[in-house]
């Protein structure tokens, strides 16, 4: 795809909505959110105005990790329906004018998938090289010190072969070897698959990991690691992160996207800001949009967060379109953290920045960390590491449409439990005019209707007084964003005249302003100047 393609591109001006179907809507009282479910709620995804959505693995799976351990990657899991239940809704959204993008988890298996058993079953059987293999250590042991993301030793002995195979996350999670051409072929035919079936991309799983040090070499210890620093963590991932020979695997996994016009890949990759440009590539592309958390990592000041978007797009190689995440799957929810106003705060933020938004299902109306108690855990993560908080059960429960017992998504048990505050719920934010729903669906509705916020430059000015601010241009059009971080009130010095589009307590839309103004508490505002 050429540059000036790429400039087009439909994913430049879209907003990206991530959902887990397990907790978005159930159709068949089992307390598992289904495809037939989400079916259901498509007109809701229409009425917020999202343009994509990116659904979590919906695959066949043993379910020990949110489906992240795939046993078949063309089948669709029978606890989510089946493959005409999936054709449904590719169709509804499609009709809808919303594209699909699915998760792609090229890194591993399920140890229940038949290339698995198959591999496992000896040293000279068709697939015998399709995992990551390797003799036991000088004594017996593990090859080397490399651990899994999930705790313990990443290495598992197999009986049969003799052999220890390496899993980065659960022992029931296999890596795949990408050094391997057959795997890389296989792998490609299942993007093909999904390609062939009309999605519209792929958010890549893990991408990171692709690849581990051939001559496995021990990772270091992390110099900065800490008593708070879970154990998995305690060694610097040298030699099975991140290494030069994976961003190969991404750029064949490109290759194999760009035969088909205008989809998408975009991906998990190392989270480091710094880093986050090599997974755009260079000669070679990689990946349209790398996922970028760094708004859940700031500090939450005016300061801090110039810094960081900053740092970030300082960070994006020429011709790169950036993106931002709020929320996700392994994310805890944004909202538990900053509080209903300055919520409203970051969905102008999110909505105005240069950048494709990215918000998982149920930021748009503030949900919460849920409560979950400890006979009901689901999350391997919280079960293994214990004690550092890194359950991801609570922003993974299901979602509240209303405000009775099974809060609309089930009529039986929900498979975790829903928001205790039954008042935060979709159906009352609906009808409540100054909601933070209503708010994301107006900014959404400006970010569409706006060419100058979807599309313009990003004019960085300079944070003072607790107010973040900066203009969109494009063209002649200049749009001002001002944004005041604090509980109290604060001026805000720009010049000029302009009225207002939206602001965070919706009530001074089409307001003819002039600069310098006061923002109120929390207050956020945007501005379409005068020309
Ligand atoms: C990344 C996914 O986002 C996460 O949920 C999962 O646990 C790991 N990959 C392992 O598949
Ligand atoms: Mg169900």
């Amino acid at each position: 795809m050429s540059a000036k393609e790429t400039s087009r591109a439909w994913w430049r001006s879209a907003v990206v909505y991530e959902i887990a179907a397990i907790s978005f809507q159930d159709s068949d009282g089992d307390g598992y959110g289904d495809l037939p479910g989400l079916l259901q709620r498509i007109d809701y995804l229409k009425w917020l105005g999202v343009s994509a959505v990116w659904l979590t693995p919906i695959y066949k799976s043993p379910d020990q990790d949110f489906g992240y351990d795939i046993s078949d990657f063309c089948g669709i899991d029978p606890r989510y329906g089946t493959m005409q239940d999936f054709e449904r809704v590719r169709d509804a959204l499609h009709a809808a004018g919303i594209k699909l993008i699915l998760d792609f988890v090229p890194n591993h298996t399920s140890d229940q998938h038949a290339w698995f058993q198959e591999s496992r079953t000896s040293r000279n059987n068709p697939k015998a090289d399709w995992y990551v293999w390797a003799e036991a250590g000088p004594n017996g042991g593990p090859p080397n010190n490399w651990l899994s993301r999930f705790g313990g030793s990443g290495w598992e002995w197999c009986e049969a072969r003799r052999q220890f195979y390496y899993h980065s996350f659960l022992t029931s999670q296999p890596d795949l070897n990408w050094r391997n051409e057959a795997v890389r072929e296989a792998m490609a035919n299942v993007m093909r698959f999904w390609l062939d079936r009309g999605v519209d991309g792929f958010r890549v799983d893990a991408s990171a990991v692709l690849i581990k040090d051939e001559l496995l070499r021990d990772n270091p210890r992390d110099p900065e690691a800490d008593d708070n620093t879970p154990p998995p963590q305690k060694y610097a991932p040298v030699f099975t992160d991140d290494r030069p020979e994976a961003m190969g695997c991404i750029e064949f996994i490109r290759s194999v996207l760009d035969d088909y016009d205008e989809r998408l890949l975009c991906g998990e990759v190392q989270g480091k800001t710094d880093r986050i440009g090599h997974f755009y590539g260079n000669d070679k592309p990689r990946m349209h949009l790398p996922l970028n958390f760094a708004l859940l990592d700031t500090e939450w000041n005016a300061i801090a967060l110039q810094a960081t978007v900053d740092a970030y797009y300082n960070a994006i190689p020429d011709g790169g379109w950036p993106d931002f995440v709020i929320g996700g799957h392994d994310k805890h929810r944004v909202a538990s953290e900053l509080g209903e106003a300055q919520s409203r705060i970051l969905a102008i933020l999110l909505m105005t920045l240069r950048g494709t938004p990215f918000l998982f299902a149920g930021d748009e109306f503030g949900a919460e960390q849920v409560k979950i108690p400890p006979d009901r855990i689901r999350d391997p993560f919280e079960k293994l590491v214990k004690g550092f908080g890194l359950n991801r059960d609570p922003e993974r429960a299901p979602l509240r449409w209303d405000d009775t017992g099974q809060g609309g998504f089930t009529t039986g048990e929900p498979w975790l439990p829903l928001d205790e505050d039954r008042s935060r719920n979709i159906e009352a934010q609906r009808r409540e005019k100054r909601s933070l729903l209503h708010l994301y669906r107006e900014l959404i509705a400006l970010r569409h209707r706006e060419p100058c916020l979807s599309r313009g430059e990003y004019r960085p000015r300079r944070a003072h007084n607790d107010i973040f601010w900066f203009a969109r241009t494009l063209d002649k059009a200049e749009i001002l964003v001002g944004l005041n971080l604090c509980r109290e009130p604060r001026l805000w010095e720009w010049q000029g005249r302009g009225v207002t589009l939206i602001s965070t307590h919706l009530d001074r839309e089409q307001d003819k302003v002039e600069g310098p103004m006061h923002l109120r508490p929390n207050e956020g505002v945007v501005i379409k100047l005068n020309r």
